[in-house]
């Protein structure tokens, strides 16, 4: 399991994590890789810390100690979009898609192609629906109507749909966090297939669950988790189901195990030696690198589909698919553990009296300090483009700029028509920091790749 990729490092390797919340430690001492072509299933019981270590390694929460590793390489992965930038694709348990909009524009989230009519720039729906089609049929998922609204589709067609974009954008780490659990049957065994397809990629996946039937069949490897705790990493082949669903529960190693499962593990922690003799890079090299690798990986299969397509538009062909990362939007957060400086800022952006104190709340909630918390924020922010003061305004565009979760895309484009020009600027200052948008009120928005 450890390292089949370049140098011999696995693709993911995370040492001695630990994560607290406050008293409570929901992850401690934990190591954890990952490799190309290869399905880990990370098991656990509820509350065990699974989504916590996957939280982790795609910057939603920062580690309390531990380092991470990627492609041998250490990294700091400070929030989802760099997670991405690095070919880190991840559904997350919370939220994944944006409901509303239609499957082609999911698909082609914050990289959506255009094309000039006139003076005017357009989405070139056409373009995005045929190769949201094309690319999601290469991976054997069939979709009737992509212009349809993804709140129609059916949950396993949804996970489908970000599978299909990993696939199709070149990401190396495919994470799903408890795709399966609330499908039926069939729908689980279709999301296998897929996570089978994206294996054959050579993509690596993390697959989370708490219900082994859900991914014995298709995993290579099984990482197992207790109470923030790792219980063992145990091989297809010498372990049982039933023998995993009891530790899942809390039961020990199997006697004839525990050896061999201490060895590994030992093994496991001796990696940390060489990747401490491996030079620290700084993270944008890495990001440069990545890129690289992702047009090698994406190239075959963009240009064969590029080749069906046919049209190409306005000179934008390869801009369009520029295997830069798709975003995903920040997973919703628990009110309850969110402290009272951020439960502030939200009740004065929403009710305060005075304009100036509702711009302080909106820039607050963009602050790097309360990065951890801006799940509950999005939202509220984005009622806040619509505030009748024009600072209030500017300084929620800013803010949602800072977290960069999708949903802000459409309205901070709509706020590049405001009447007030620090507004659009904000505005299109957001969309480019967040999101590679590169806008003005004249000329609409084009993604990074398209700029020559
Ligand atoms: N944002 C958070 N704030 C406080 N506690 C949290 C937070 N996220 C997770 N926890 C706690 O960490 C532990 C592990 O949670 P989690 O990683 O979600 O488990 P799993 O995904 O395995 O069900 C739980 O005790 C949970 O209550
Ligand atoms: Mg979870």
């Amino acid at each position: 399991m450890a390292g089949n990729g370049k140098n011999g490092a696995p693709l993911v390797y995370m040492e001695n994590i630990s994560r607290y919340f406050g008293l409570i430690a929901a992850l401690e001492n934990v190591y954890f890789t990952v490799d190309r072509g290869e399905i880990v299933g990370l098991l656990g019981d509820n509350g065990a810390g699974k989504s916590t270590l996957i939280k982790v390694l795609t910057g939603v929460h920062p580690a309390t100690s531990g380092q991470i590793y990627f492609e041998g390489q250490p990294v700091r992965i400070t929030s989802p979009k760099v997670a991405r930038a690095m070919g880190i694709e991840t559904v997350y348990q919370d939220l994944a898609l944006v409901n509303l909009m239609s499957i082609s524009r999911n698909f082609f989230l914050g990289r959506t192609p255009e094309r000039r009519v006139g003076p005017v720039k357009l989405l070139d729906k056409e373009t995005m629906n045929r190769l949201t089609v094309e690319a999601l049929a290469d991976i054997g998922i069939e979709i009737r109507r992509p212009e349809e609204e993804v709140l129609r589709m059916s949950g396993g067609e949804r996970q489908s749909i970000a599978i299909g974009r990993a696939k199709y954008f070149g990401s190396k780490l495919l994470i799903l966090d408890e795709p399966t659990s609330a499908l039926s049957v069939g729908e689980t065994r279709k999301v296998l297939g897929y996570t089978l397809e994206a294996k054959k990629a050579g993509l690596g996946v993390i697959f989370i669950t708490h219900n082994i039937g859900h991914v014995y069949q298709v995993a290579d490897r099984f990482t197992i988790i207790s109470h923030g705790h790792k219980v063992g990493d145990f091989l297809k082949g010498e372990v049982s189901q039933e023998e995993i669903s009891q530790m899942i529960m809390g039961g020990p190693v199997p006697e004839r195990l525990v050896d061999v499962v201490a060895e590994r593990e030992a093994q496991l922690r001796r990696l940390s030696e060489q990747m401490a003799d491996r030079a620290a890079p700084i993270v944008i090299r890495q990001q440069a690198r990545v890129r690289q690798r992702h047009w090698l990986i994406a190239g075959a299969l963009i240009v064969l589909v590029l080749a069906i397509a046919g049209l190409l538009i306005g000179g934008g062909a390869f801009s369009e698919v520029e295997p830069t990362p798709t975003i995903t939007p920040i997973p919703t957060i628990d009110m309850a553990t969110v402290p009272d400086q951020v439960k502030n800022a939200l009740d004065q952006l929403a009710n305060d009296p005075d304009p100036g104190r509702r711009a302080i709340a909106a820039s607050m909630l963009g602050a790097d300090r309360f990065r951890e918390w801006s799940g509950a924020a999005v939202e509220p922010l984005i009622a806040a483009l619509k505030d009748p003061a024009h600072e209030v305004r500017a300084a929620a565009a800013k803010s949602l700029g800072k977290i960069a979760d999708p949903r802000a895309i459409d309205p901070l484009q709509e706020l590049l028509r405001d009447n007030y020009s620090n507004v659009r600027n904000a505005a299109a200052e957001a969309l480019q920091v967040g999101f590679d948008l590169y806008c003005s009120d004249a000329e609409g928005c084009k993604p990074k790749g398209a700029l020559h």
